[in-house]
């Protein structure tokens, strides 16, 4: 055989030996888990054949440990560039089965070289978690490793979509790079996230839990927020990735990509005329309305089940992506508090990051009383939203449907807030606070004094009717021109969809600075 021969067989040997990672052992371990391999999870998300891969060859540096005689090509971190419809994303998926895809100094290389690569082409960067964090056996080397990570991805924030899947452990400080990222999704029963686990819990505050009540994928969608999306495997896990970059652009300077829509925009949907209850203390489903107006009744809900108060996710209006923000009476009768407040300022700035225009769909009773929230700081929560909302300068539809109450009323999307087209169903009622409340405030001391409780109640229902009519409407908003038109609500998606169109060269600028200062 020619020399050259036998050099090109050593690679494809030499690559074959990579592409096992820790070998097949540690691959039937991984499986028997319900866990697929990093190179499995890319196949999965990325297009067939896209995937051509940075570094195969690189193997730590350490010595310590007898660290010298073990090496695998790659280094526990498989990364590259490929294609998710089409377009270019970067990726660096974590493989369990090389020294439990704990990271040294060279794994955080790799990661850090398709990172500069991807900021310098304006392309999205995927990270696939799967790791027992910092290598022990490299001591400061893999904690400076993960402070460049870091850096990055401070550095990509908002130039770049970055979107972090936990498929397994993700403990420690290594919880910082998915959490520095835009979105984070987790898997169902196989992934968890914590800052310190169960074991020193329990030595530090005597605290018995379980992996899974402390860091597992529902804690954290539930009550902690931290991640956005959960998904019951990994291939679940990873398509739902795929779905999620389909409505952002691949960078900051450029648009969301528009795709044909076969659903009419002009589509009256005369169930909407008879959504909102004559009661107003009753509840009505947001989603049903949501669903009714979006391309084909498609959204993908972000935080679902963290403060459903609040509805933020991702639909299309005749095929334009937007970032929809809506109350739900369903749940806490559409109050904001602090964890609703934080969750749509989040999903705001990330949309006006990238060029993704925002629908708000109002109906707010006001911020939730109370001194929990007083206490957690709800003023300054509260202000996040606000700042969210005035600082955007993507196009902003905003529909009130019912209830746009006091604060709150001037936090979700107002015309004030460099509202572009401020629509309201008749059903509005944009006001200081409601009847009850005002009637209760501007009468009380008159009511005091009506010893009789009939005459009382009787007072109170004539004054609140007064109240009523004079501002639970849309119309004294309207006159004013806080409001830009009282649509009829069976034609609301064709009112957004027209008013999206106009707004789609819009132009809009901050005063140049630094940066602001958002009360964190
Ligand atoms: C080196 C590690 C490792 C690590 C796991 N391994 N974690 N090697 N450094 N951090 C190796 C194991 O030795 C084992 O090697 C293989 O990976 C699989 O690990 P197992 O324990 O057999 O797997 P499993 O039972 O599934 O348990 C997974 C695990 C556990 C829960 C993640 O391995 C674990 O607790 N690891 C340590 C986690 C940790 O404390 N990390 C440091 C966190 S502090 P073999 O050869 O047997 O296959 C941190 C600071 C970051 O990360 C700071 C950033 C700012």
């Amino acid at each position: 055989m020619s020399e050259i021969k036998t050099k090109i067989r050593e690679l494809v040997e030499k690559r074959n030996v990579a592409r096992v990672g820790g070998g097949e052992k540690r691959i039937e371990k991984q499986h028997a888990q319900n866990k697929l391999t990093a190179r499995e999870r890319i196949e999965l998300l990325l297009d067939e054949g896209s995937f051509e891969e940075f570094d195969m060859f690189v193997t730590h540096r350490t010595t310590a440990f007898g660290m010298d005689k073990e090496k695998y090509y790659g280094d526990g971190v498989v990364t590259g560039r490929g294609t998710v419809d089409g377009r270019i994303v970067y990726v660096a998926a974590q493989d369990f089965t090389v020294f439990g895809g704990s990271l040294s100094e060279t794994f955080a290389l790799k990661i850090c070289k398709v990172m500069d690569q991807a900021m310098k082409v304006g392309a999205p960067v995927i990270a696939l978690n799967d790791s027992g964090g910092a290598r022990i056996q490299e001591g400061v080397r893999s904690l400076a490793g993960y402070a460049e990570i870091f850096q990055r991805n401070i550095l990509a924030s908002g130039v770049i979509p970055q979107l972090s899947g936990i498929f397994g452990p993700c403990a420690g400080g290594s919880v910082y790079s998915p959490a520095l990222t835009d979105f984070i999704l987790m898997t169902e029963g196989t992934s968890y996230m914590f800052l310190t686990g169960p074991t020193v819990v329990k030595s530090v505050t005597g605290e018995d839990i379980s992996t899974e009540n402390l860091g597992g994928a529902s804690v954290h969608a539930s009550k902690s927020g931290v991640t956005h999306f959960v998904a019951k495997s990994d291939e679940e896990g990873i398509l739902m990735l795929r779905k999620l970059l389909s409505f952002m652009p691949s960078n900051n300077l450029e648009e969301a990509p528009i795709i044909s829509c076969n659903d009419p925009i002009d589509r009256l949907e005369e169930s909407l005329n008879e959504i909102i209850p004559d009661d107003p203390n009753k509840a009505y489903d947001m989603m049903e309305v949501i669903k009714t107006v979006v391309d084909n009744g498609e959204m993908v809900e972000v935080h679902s089940s963290y403060a459903k108060n609040l509805i933020v996710g991702f639909a299309r209006f005749n095929g334009r992506p937007v970032g929809i923000v809506a109350n739900q009476p369903k749940f806490l009768a559409g109050v904001l508090d602090i964890n609703a407040s934080r969750k749509g300022a989040r999903f705001v700035r990330f949309c006006d990051a990238f060029n993704i225009p925002l629908v708000t769909l109002v109906d707010v009773p006001g911020f939730l009383p109370g001194s929990g929230q007083e206490y957690g700081g709800v003023i300054v929560h509260g202000a996040k939203l606000l700042y969210a909302f005035g600082e955007a300068t993507v196009p902003k539809v905003t529909v009130t449907l019912r209830k746009s109450y006091g604060g709150a009323h001037c936090v979700m999307s107002p015309k004030q807030l460099r509202g572009d087209m401020n629509y309201a169903w008749p059903s509005a009622e944009i006001a200081v606070m409601g009847a009850s409340g005002a009637v209760g405030i501007l009468n009380g001391s008159q009511m005091k004094k009506m010893e009789d409780a009939e005459e009382r109640a009787k007072f109170r229902a004539e004054k609140e009717a007064e109240y009523t009519k004079e501002f639970a409407n849309p119309y004294q908003a309207a006159s004013l021109g806080y409001i830009d038109d009282v649509i009829e609500p069976r034609n609301t998606r064709f009112r957004i969809c027209r008013a999206l169109e106009a707004l789609a060269n819009k132009k809009d600028l901050n005063p140049a600075k630094k940066h602001g200062n958002i009360p964190l």
